[in-house]
């Protein structure tokens, strides 16, 4: 049998809710439902469901950034939350992530070059000269020009501070990558780039993707699976084929029909 890289057992978020002028009654929401899902080396898992179903509470469980309310994750069958300091250090670097929002996940005061030499130095993976050169592999890799190694975030455009958001998870070589809707604020071209690189990166390195994203197309030319997640529960997954041809939810059935709808507008880019 091959070991998970990455494991989560029936985890679930509750958040509470903040009462407000509309809402006396605050309440508690069930952002992530009794998941589970495991990744081994060179699996690609596409997550797909509507805005506020918890995907990028469950992605932020999965890399340790939010404490699940039950259930527990596994990085190579051992849990970060109770492994020693160091030892946590390596199960964290294992597992990456690209965040959803770029501007709020990058420090505004780092440059690109001090961004992206941060995660070599917490890991000690290269000094002097060869961490400038792994930078500079690193922004190649994610074609950005060597130029922007010196720009603070606020100098970038969307697209460009989302690729040095997945350079930054890059650098320290994971084994799995957990991508936040990558392609969502870039132009087409350079999205089919990053989707290149990603496909490269799961095919050579076997490097575990879970890719999240609302848009189908991409996630059935990318991922083996996909999971399908709708208020907080996974309500469906299987290989990609099997649940693009033969869905079995009706709600799975509603994106792939609203996805081949897009594709059909003729107003649709
Ligand atoms: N820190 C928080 N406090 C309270 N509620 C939260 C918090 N973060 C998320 N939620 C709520 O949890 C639910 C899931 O949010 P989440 O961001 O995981 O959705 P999502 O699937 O990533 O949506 P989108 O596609 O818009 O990015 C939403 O109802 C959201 O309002
Ligand atoms: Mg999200």
């Amino acid at each position: 049998m091959t070991e998970a890289l990455l494991d989560a057992r029936e985890v679930s978020k509750t958040y509470h809710r903040r009462a407000g002028v509309f809402q006396r009654d605050a309440g508690t929401i069930r952002a992530v439902d009794q998941v589970t899902l495991s990744l081994t080396a060179g699996d690609t898992l596409g997550l797909v469901g509507e805005s506020g179903c918890g995907k990028t509470t469950l992605a932020k469980i999965l890399v340790g950034l939010v404490a699940p309310t039950a259930g527990a994750v596994f990085i190579r069958g051992q849990s970060a939350a109770r492994a020693s300091r160091s030892k946590r250090l390596s199960l964290k670097r294992a597992v990456q992530f690209v965040f959803q929002d770029p501007m709020n996940s990058l420090n505004p005061r780092m440059t690109v070059e001090e961004t992206l030499s941060e995660p070599l130095a917490i890991h000690g993976l290269a000094h002097g000269d060869a961490r400038r050169q792994r930078v500079r592999e690193l922004l190649a890799r994610v074609q950005l020009p060597l130029t922007h190694a010196g720009r603070l975030p606020r100098e970038l455009s969307g697209g460009e501070r989302q690729r040095v958001g997945m350079a930054r998870a890059l650098a320290v070589d994971p084994e799995v990558l957990i991508c936040d809707e990558p392609i969502a604020s870039l132009d087409v071209s350079v999205g089919a780039q990053i989707l290149e690189l990603l496909r490269g990166l799961c095919a050579q390195q076997r490097t575990a993707l879970l890719f999240i994203s609302h848009d189908l197309r991409a996630v059935a030319s990318l991922c083996h699976r996909v999971a399908v997640m709708k208020e907080g529960r996974l309500i469906e997954s299987g290989p990609t084929e099997a649940l693009l041809t033969h869905p079995r939810h009706p709600y799975t059935e509603l994106l792939i029909r609203a996805a081949t709808l897009d594709l059909d507008t003729p107003t649709s880019k």
